[in-house]
């Protein structure tokens, strides 16, 4: 019993549907099979700057198959890294990794875990750089993440938009109004792209490909023309116009990444109301995306993910994150994965399918 080895899990960044069926994933077949002690961090970075963590045993992470959010907490802010800490009135940045990494070793661990989308990967892999051996699972709504195909929360976010755009449907059509959907995604257009198809949008504006309001309002009276008299546009936060910019919800200025998105629905229902003279209502479907119950894909990708990062432990594949390829489990150097995004390539076939099937992108009129 002497020498069980030990693994510490964090979860770390937004949350996502999903978080606790890999922590269940992980932590079970480690105790099943290697008779592991499990340690979760517990807040994100936050708990391992300041030393808090639990032990998690097998009933601990039994039954949270199917809830949201995580069991351990988590943080947007905290970087061991760039540390922010407020002295008086003024944020400072302090380099506090030593004393993550102190508290590390006194746990005497053999894996950390680590649970989170780019940002917290980033960070990790820092961590495997300096001495800490790391095993990563991708997790975002967003599926931005480089190196793997599909993160899982994915699925579950884009169930919760695309059920939204449903509903949004009915009430379009019913007043005959140009309706706006917004849905999360950052500088990526994957929910929106996703939903949008899945929901039937007339038109699915994402960052990849820039908007033109003109091309936008002709398309909305070209329907109207042919009586379909209403609209549907999904939107991504991170959509921006020709020659414009993103539009900045807020700043969190002790945040690494501090910009945070969102309202650009808002700006865009004004314009279309004023172009078309068609009533425009904008839905901004924000962290209802995050919340909730993983769907079964998201819950059946998170238990196979947390269950290779465990053989990636055995095997000591250290600096690694569990990517999908295809259909295929792959094991992606952490280093080919931090500070990158995965944008939509503009050839994806499903914007191709989208606008065969008469969708519009704002860049250009399709009917
Ligand atoms: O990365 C996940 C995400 O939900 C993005 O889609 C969104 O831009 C951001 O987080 C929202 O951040 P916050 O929870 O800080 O508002």
């Amino acid at each position: 019993m002497k020498n069980r080895r030990r693994i510490a899990i964090l979860t770390g960044g937004g949350d996502c549907p999903g978080i606790n069926a890999v922590i269940r994933a992980v932590a079970k077949k480690a105790i099943l099979e290697a008779n592991m002690q499990i340690f979760g961090i517990e807040d994100g970075y936050h708990g391992l700057i300041e030393n808090r963590y639990r032990k998690l045993t097998y009933d601990d992470v039994s039954g949270i198959l199917t809830a949201g959010g995580t069991i351990l907490g988590t943080s947007k802010i905290a970087n061991p890294y760039r540390y922010a800490i407020k002295v008086g009135k003024k944020l400072e940045f302090k380099d506090v990794s030593k004393t993550a990494i102190a508290n590390l070793r006194k746990l005497r661990i053999n894996c950390f875990v680590c649970i989170g989308g780019d940002g917290t990967l980033g960070i990790a892999n820092d961590l495997y750089h300096d001495g800490i051996p790391v095993v990563a699972v991708p997790k975002t709504i967003d599926n931005d993440i480089k190196g793997t195909d599909i993160t899982f929360g994915f699925d579950s976010a884009v169930t919760v938009a695309t059920e939204g755009i449903d509903r949004i449907h009915t009430t379009a059509q019913s007043h005959h109004r140009v309706m706006i959907v917004e849905v999360m995604g950052h500088k990526a257009g994957w929910i929106a792209l996703h939903s949008g198809i899945a929901g039937g949008g007339d038109i699915i504006l994402i960052p990849e490909i820039h908007y033109d309001i003109n091309s936008i309002a002709q398309t909305v009276k070209q329907r109207n023309k042919k009586g379909r008299r209403f609209s549907i546009v999904v939107i991504a936060e991170g959509a921006k116009p020709k020659g414009g910019d993103i539009v900045i919800r807020r700043i969190v200025k002790e945040s690494s990444d501090p910009i945070r998105l969102g309202g650009v629905g808002f700006i865009l229902g004004e314009q279309i109301e004023k172009a078309t003279g068609i009533t425009t209502r904008t839905v901004v479907m924000g962290h209802l995306q995050r919340g909730g119950s993983p769907t079964a894909f998201d819950r059946v990708l998170a238990t196979s993910l947390g269950t290779k990062a465990v053989e990636m432990i055995m095997k000591g594949k250290f600096g690694h994150m569990v990517g999908v390829n295809g259909r295929r489990l792959d094991e992606v150097p952490l280093e080919k994965v931090a500070g990158r995004t995965k944008t939509i390539p503009l050839n994806h076939p499903l914007i191709h399918a989208a606008r065969s099937v008469g969708t519009s992108f704002g860049d250009k009129h399709n009917l």
